[in-house]
């Protein structure tokens, strides 16, 4: 596999080049020269799915233990059999909504940082079961954030949300952390809640102004705020990317709605990385790590806000062979429009930038589905994209 490069700070040096992916295998993300995840146990929920899953083998790479708590896979195939999770990370299954298996899986492991990824993630599933979906996002969340409560090792916590966590004013203008929050469906409004009782459980329980003090706690919390995340094993239901690989696979036309829709796309390493590189920061000794226990959006730059039809004439020219596609009429339930994010905040504080352009995301991810349909053990290309991430991010690189 071949990147092109570019440095994002001088444009005289901008000339692009080509390197293959042979990195040394241990090289971790910009991570501060006195933080190492060696040994960290870390409790991740949602490792059985997309996100969770690239972010368990992520961290089992950079030294970390990991317990992975989610339920069951929703598909087959899946990320966590493609890229033998298992073999890497402890795998349990249970449900966030069962307080005694969670408190007793989280409380038994010690972990010192905690990412929280489980939950119903889709929009138009949201308007069919809106109450499982507010079950799952916001009580889920406060079992998370409760069993934390009774598990002291723990000194970070990384909360996944969305950036459909916010009132959607249907303006071009990004949206900063302190605006106000929202939600016009049942999925985005739970994420907002989502944040509230995050937002409440560090206020009640573990105060910043608390955190590290005589008499005070250990624990500081986080949450983090990002966009659509493409890359390759996704398989859910109602996501461009998996409807578009599946129809390529099948060599029938794809059905796309609302062509003109324009969504922050970022390959799934993009916001990973801003959520390890956040929990290191809540790891820092002392009253420190304070002021980075709040919320962070971690969104793409202006140019990778792409139409849907954009992605999908890039993946059919990707894919190449019969791939085709044809316009849904149906725009189904209602979509909010156009959503950005101002990760000003993810830059100063974290050093956090984008790193993939959207063209290079895509041709990562048709080349992995595209091993997918001759291998099943993914793992290996798996551990090369992060390995191919973590040469851009320590190069201090942007790929083309
Ligand atoms: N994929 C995206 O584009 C995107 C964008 C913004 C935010 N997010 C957020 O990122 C997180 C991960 O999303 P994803 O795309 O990997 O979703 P996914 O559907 O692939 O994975 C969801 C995970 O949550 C687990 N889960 C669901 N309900 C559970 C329950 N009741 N108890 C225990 N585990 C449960 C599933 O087993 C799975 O492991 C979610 O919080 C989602 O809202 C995703």
């Amino acid at each position: 596999m071949f990147i092109q490069c570019r440095n994002s700070i001088p444009s005289e040096r901008r000339a692009k080049w080509t390197y293959t992916l042979d990195y040394p295998s241990d090289m971790s993300p910009n991570t501060p020269k006195d933080f190492s995840w060696q040994g960290q146990r870390v409790f991740l929920t949602g490792h059985t799915g997309f996100k969770g899953g690239w972010l368990a083998l992520w961290l089992t790479k950079l030294g970390a233990e990991v317990r992975g708590y989610g339920l069951d896979p929703y598909t087959d195939p899946n990320l966590l059999s493609a890229a033998r999770l298992p073999s890497v990370i402890e795998d349990l299954r249970g449900d966030i909504r069962d307080a005694a298996r969670l408190d007793k899986s989280m409380a038994d492991f010690s972990p010192e940082v905690v990412f929280h990824l489980a939950a119903q993630p889709l929009v138009r599933l949201s308007y069919a079961d809106p109450i499982g979906t507010y079950e799952t996002n916001v009580i889920g969340t406060a079992r998370v954030l409760d069993a934390v409560r009774r598990t002291p090792s723990v000194r970070a916590v990384v909360s996944v949300t969305t950036d459909k966590c916010y009132e959607n004013k249907e303006w071009l203008w990004g949206y900063r952390e302190t605006d106000p929050l929202g939600g016009y469906d049942p999925y985005s409004s739970s994420k907002a809640c989502a944040e509230l009782v995050s937002a409440a459980f560090r206020s009640s329980y573990f105060h910043p102004a608390q955190l590290h003090q005589p008499n005070g706690h250990t624990t500081a919390i986080a949450t983090a705020r990002a966009g659509n995340v493409i890359g390759g094993g996704d398989w859910s239901l109602d996501r461009l990317i998996p409807d578009l690989i599946a129809g390529f696979t099948r060599g029938e036309p794809v059905r796309i709605r609302r062509p003109d829709a324009i969504r922050p796309w970022q390959h799934v390493l993009e916001p990973l990385h801003g959520y390890i590189l956040l929990a290191e920061k809540l790891l820092s000794p002392g009253p420190e790590a304070a002021k980075y226990a709040t919320a962070y959006n971690f969104g793409p730059t202006e140019d990778d806000a792409q139409p849907v039809q954009w992605i999908v004439e890039n993946m059919t020219r990707f894919w190449g062979g019969s791939a085709s596609w044809v316009l849904d009429p149906d725009p189904g339930v209602h979509e909010a429009g156009y959503l950005k994010l101002d990760a000003s905040r993810a830059r100063h504080d974290l050093g956090w930038r984008p790193r993939l352009r959207l063209e290079t995301a895509l041709e990562w991810l048709v080349e992995w589905y595209k091993a997918s349909l001759t291998t099943t053990d993914l793992q290996a290309l798996t551990l090369q994209q992060i390995a191919a991430y973590e040469h851009l991010v320590a190069s201090n690189l942007e790929s083309a």
